[in-house]
């Protein structure tokens, strides 16, 4: 059944095997039967009427919001905002006139979001949940959600739960460009077959990437995990799940804030992961890779392919320029599985982390 392990030795890499039949999933809930784009229609007005959106979220969710700002902004032209959920209350932003609060939970059940939710709710707001459990009390309390379709998630780390959100994400983002009649020569489903396929690639490829944790991680005290544009947020998602299940500190930062104070941490071996599959700043992480490699970094070059040079790393499959976090990320998940298994953690169970919290 979907919450036995069978022959996998852990909930984790359990989970990261099943991403791209979670991908076909999503591809086949959000199709029609004319292969259109397909959300429900209360939702699609809720999106319509909004000026801006509000993305509340906590983790992993979070970094996956992150993504998705891009696909509002990009796509529907729609201003979009990402918030912490636990900062939300203090540091509440000026309100549009017409906001819409989506907030994304895999477990639907953090109370971070949830006091969020209770306060914008007082406030006469409209609210949309994105989640993989239906029935939780985010989805019951907004007003509409969005359902993951991820299957259960076990392991503390999440996984699978990350890239649902982001391709359902995308997939609302298209939909919205569609109402607001943007144009787009991006067939949406098409390529999100393609990221499924590349995903499967980097997943075979599981023996590879467990060869480069060798060589980078198994002694490591400290990592870095630096991009620029897209790729700067998955940084900030695969620092996150290295330092969840190995306990080694790690950074996700922006390529360009490097020589704003971080260059200073970098000694003799220092691992750093350098991700590039965004053509326009191929050049600049480059030069960021160069820079901590130069002061001792062992820098690990994660590239997408029409992209790659002699000396990376690891090459993922091409994909559009959009949809790379769906692909790159599932080599840090990967990273981080075998780091925390070489150094005899409980990856299921990582120390001190509870799989949802319910406590603000
Ligand atoms: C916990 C989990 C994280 C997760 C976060 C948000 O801290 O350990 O993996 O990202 O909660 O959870 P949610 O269910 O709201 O996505």
């Amino acid at each position: 059944s979907d919450t036995e392990l069978g022959t996998y030795p852990h909930y984790m890499i359990k989970e990261i095997n099943e991403q791209p039949q979670v991908m076909r999933k999503i591809i086949k809930e959000y199709q029609d039967e004319h292969g259109e784009l397909k959300i429900d229609k209360n939702i699609i007005t809720q999106l319509n009427e909004a000026d801006r959106l509000y993305v509340i979220a906590a983790g992993t969710s979070y970094h996956a919001g992150l993504i998705g700002k891009e696909y509002f902004e990009k796509w529907a032209g729609v201003p979009t905002e990402v918030h912490v959920a636990s900062e939300f209350v203090y540091n509440t932003p000026l309100l549009s006139e017409k906001p819409l609060f989506i907030f994304i939970s895999q477990s639907g059940e953090t109370a971070d979001s949830r006091a969020v939710l209770v306060d914008i709710k007082e406030k006469g707001y409209k609210s949309l949940t994105i989640t993989n459990v239906p029935g939780s009390t985010l989805s019951r309390e907004a007003d509409e959600t969005l359902i993951l379709h991820a299957g259960p998630e076990i392991a503390v780390a999440s996984t699978k739960a990350y890239v649902a959100q982001i391709a359902v994400l995308a997939i609302t983002a298209a939909v919205t460009a569609r109402e607001l009649n943007k144009v787009s020569d991006m067939n949406l489903m098409s390529e999100l077959a393609k990221v499924t396929t590349a995903i499967t690639t980097v997943i075979e490829d599981a023996p590879k990437i467990e060869e480069i944790v060798t060589g980078y991680l198994e002694t490591a005290r400290n990592s870095f995990f630096i991009g620029r544009a897209m790729d700067y947020y998955v940084g900030l998602e695969g620092a996150l799940k290295l330092k969840e299940i190995s306990y080694i500190q790690a950074e996700g930062f922006a390529g360009g804030e490097l020589k704003h104070g971080t260059i200073a941490l970098i000694e003799e071996g220092t691992p750093v992961f350098a991700l590039s599959t965004q053509e326009k700043v191929d050049l600049n992480i480059r030069s960021n890779a160069q820079e901590v490699k130069a002061r001792g970094a062992n820098v690990c070059v994660v590239a997408m392919e029409g992209l790659e040079q002699q000396g990376d790393t690891y090459v993922i499959p091409k994909v559009d320029d959009m949809l790379t976090p769906l692909v790159s990320v599932v080599v840090y998940q990967l990273i981080s599985y075998y780091a925390a298994l070489h150094r005899g953690n409980d990856v299921d169970k990582p120390r001190n982390l509870a799989k949802s919290v319910t406590v603000e």
